[in-house]
């Protein structure tokens, strides 16, 4: 099929990005973007695109390039369901929470919408690509409910039908824009050969063929799994070693150097931290564990638990020591918090460490002064719900200034790797703080030797004393 028109249902931070790498590298596909939510939409059209929902480097260039060409976000799901050859399913796909599987179960209830909005209003011969994580067997469904409508079709001269393929998306937050232009590999699952090639034409207009791998469907939606849960893995595997770093004296950053230059475990993804936050991690992990008991696979269950168990462990044992490093009490202290995304490069928060840190040192009767330079005040107020109840400003206050951040805090705890943070004027900001002044540096990323130097006492994760 020549694939002239290509919609994708979800405008998030999967699906905005990937579709606009689409419509710059294929001008002559028509690329539209709906949404169910009307104010997403209206974000993705503002004139300002310092506004656009999604923060991600070279973003706005691209957008900026093709929407109005190409390129276009709205949220008329009949029109542009029925105009595609080709449809993306890019919805968010949480962890249940309620009913059988709470807390570990993906929820499809949104992938289940959409399959049934593209069974209504779908024209012809369509191909849907599952991009959305989602537990092994979900093209299933999908099949299942479009199965259904060409059944129920009466007018046979009109017949709809079907080819349904995964496609996950492997793009990090923060590096999206590049992951997606250099990808390490393209994965397509299904079995209509035809429609794998139509989608592999679209790929190969900026990706070399050899870097595209076809699988069955299910093998492909286990292999996103799996690459989520090896790369959440290793950040579990390293924040215990920062601990017995710690214990011992060792320095973590030489650790992961040593261990990472041996080629066969590989460099990336060893940097010891506040754990792993983000959509997927968490979510991807807590589903692996549910799909292994569902097939009675207890300990590969309990295995995979484990690497969840010690993230929570990481963030537990980073309030507990700055509690206890600050006298045994920050109640009535003030604390400056220092990046709020769950990455560097990114203004999304979702899963983010420092929700759960920012909660419990308010817990602990703390009063904090949050900075971060991409997330929004109200992106923080709903993030500090406390039993739906908003943290009122006599809890925490936003800083618009990294500088003023520090102005009379005891301490200062370093929760994103932002790369301002790296050559801070230590000097200058130890005449803000109160005496005696700590920074904890969860990421180990600001200037140890010159924040020792200015008079400040410092804890880095996986260096001790
Ligand atoms: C993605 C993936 O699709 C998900 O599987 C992965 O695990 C996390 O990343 P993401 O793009 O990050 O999701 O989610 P989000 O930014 O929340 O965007 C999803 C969009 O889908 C939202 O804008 C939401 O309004 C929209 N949506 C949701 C629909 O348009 N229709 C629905 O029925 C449900
Ligand atoms: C991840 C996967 O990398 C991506 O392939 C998938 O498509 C979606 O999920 P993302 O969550 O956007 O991407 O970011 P990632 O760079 O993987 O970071 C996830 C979390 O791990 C962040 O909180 C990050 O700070 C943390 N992390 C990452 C570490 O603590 N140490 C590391 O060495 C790397």
């Amino acid at each position: 099929m020549n694939i002239k028109s290509v919609c994708c249902i979800g405008a998030g931070y999967v699906g905005g990005p990937t579709m606009a790498i689409i419509a710059k590298y294929c001008p002559d596909i028509q690329v539209n973007v709906v949404d169910i939510n009307p104010e997403r939409i209206s974000q993705w059209n503002e004139r300002d695109l310092s506004d656009l929902p999604v923060y991600e480097p070279g973003l706005k260039e691209i957008v900026e390039k093709c929407r109005g060409k190409n390129l276009n976000f709205s949220t008329n799901m009949e029109k542009y369901i029925a105009e595609a050859d080709l449809i993306f399913i890019s919805v968010n796909t949480p962890t249940k929470t309620r009913g059988i599987g709470s807390g570990q179960a993906i929820d499809l209830k949104y992938v289940e919408a959409s399959s049934r909005e593209i069974s209504n209003y779908a024209r012809g011969h369509t191909i849907v690509v599952e991009k959305s994580t989602l537990p092994v067997k979900t093209a299933q469904t999908i099949k299942a409910i479009l199965d259904a409508a060409v059944k129920g079709e009466k007018n046979l001269e009109k017949k709809k039908t079907f080819s349904v393929l995964s496609n996950p998306e492997f793009l990090a937050e923060g590096t999206a824009i590049n992951d997606l232009e250099n990808p390490d590999r393209v994965l397509i699952g299904g079995d209509d050969k035809e429609a794998i090639n139509d989608l592999v034409n679209i790929y190969s207009r900026w990706i070399e063929k050899e870097k595209v791998l076809t699988t069955d469907l299910w093998s492909s939606e286990l292999s996103k799994l799996i690459s989520n849960a090896f790369l959440a893995q290793r950040i579990s595997s390293i924040n215990t070693i920062s601990a017995l770093c710690e214990a011992t004296g060792a320095k973590i950053k030489d650790v992961s150097l040593a261990v990472g230059m041996d080629r066969r475990i590989g460099k990336y993804f060893l940097n010891s931290g506040p754990g792993f936050g983000g959509s997927c991690f968490k979510k991807d992990i807590s589903n692996l564990v549910y799909i292994s008991n569902h097939y009675g696979l207890f300990e590969v269950a309990e295995y995979w638990q484990k690497v969840l168990d010690i993230n929570y462990w990481q963030q537990r044992r980073f309030v507990e020591l700055i509690v206890k490093t600050m006298f045994g009490t920050i109640s009535s202290k003030t604390i400056a918090i220092l990046g709020f995304s769950f990455k560097a490069n990114t203004n999304d928060t979702r899963e983010s460490p420092a929700i759960y840190i920012c909660r419990k040192l308010i817990e602990e009767g703390a009063f904090l002064k949050i900075y971060d330079p991409k997330v929004k005040y109200s992106q923080m107020q709903k993030d500090l719900l406390f039993n739906d109840q908003r943290i009122g400003e006599e809890k925490w206050v936003y800083s618009n200034s990294i500088y003023e951040t520090f102005e009379n805090v005891d301490s200062a705890v370093f929760l994103t790797e932002w790369e301002e943070f790296e050559s801070l004027n230590w000097q200058e900001i130890s005449i803000k703080m109160r005496q005696p002044s700590w920074v904890f540096d969860t990421r180990s990323i600001v200037n140890m030797e010159e924040v020792k130097k200015s008079g400040i006492n410092i804890w880095q994760v996986g260096y001790g004393n």
